[in-house]
């Protein structure tokens, strides 16, 4: 009795430690108006010399925190200024996650707009599966406590400066 009760808490402990990383999907948020189709195939963003190049890296999970290699991720943000590109391709573009379910983007640091705090738009989605659209945000910016599109959900983490994290959970 007493052995299979602790093969059982063997068992247990390493899915309950993975549940608890990934499982839960990251929520959605609307895309907004400045989304554009047709996004040029990069990984880098910056052209030009910015002031300060901003990396942003992670994995594309599956909600059985398995990683989903070949994910589409688009993103676009607005520019030092808080402006969109609606001309052209400045602050957009998509790449997909290698066989590990990793992505890297090379960006900067978005301005805020009018009654925004900075963000950056991305839809992620798995081979053949639905587009999840959403934000990230800035953990430590002030405006956030003032956007009512803010979640706590959504905020990279900042493991060193110029340098943010996420990994995003999407139905594979
Ligand atoms: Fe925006």
């Amino acid at each position: 009795m007493r052995r299979r009760r602790l093969l059982g808490a063997v068992l247990l402990l390493p899915l309950e430690g993975l549940a608890q990383t990934c499982g839960a999907i990251t929520p959605r948020q609307t895309e907004g108006p400045f989304f554009k189709t047709d996004t040029p195939r990069r990984s880098s963003l910056v052209e030009g010399k910015p002031a300060r190049v901003f990396v942003l890296e992670g994995r594309v999970l599956s909600p059985q925190c398995q990683p989903v290699a070949n994910a589409l991720l688009d993103f676009w943000h607005a520019d030092e200024r808080g402006d969109y590109d609606n001309r052209g391709f400045r602050y957009r573009g998509h790449q997909y996650t290698d066989a590990q379910g990793r992505y890297r983007l090379e960006t900067i640091v978005p301005a805020e707009y009018p009654g925004r705090t900075r963000h950056i738009h991305v839809k992620a989605q798995a081979p053949g599966r639905r587009v999840l659209t959403t934000q990230l945000y800035f953990p430590d910016d002030p405006a956030n406590a003032r956007d009512f599109l803010f979640k706590p959900e959504l905020a990279m983490k900042m493991p060193r400066r110029g340098a943010g994290a996420f990994d995003f959970v999407i139905d594979a």
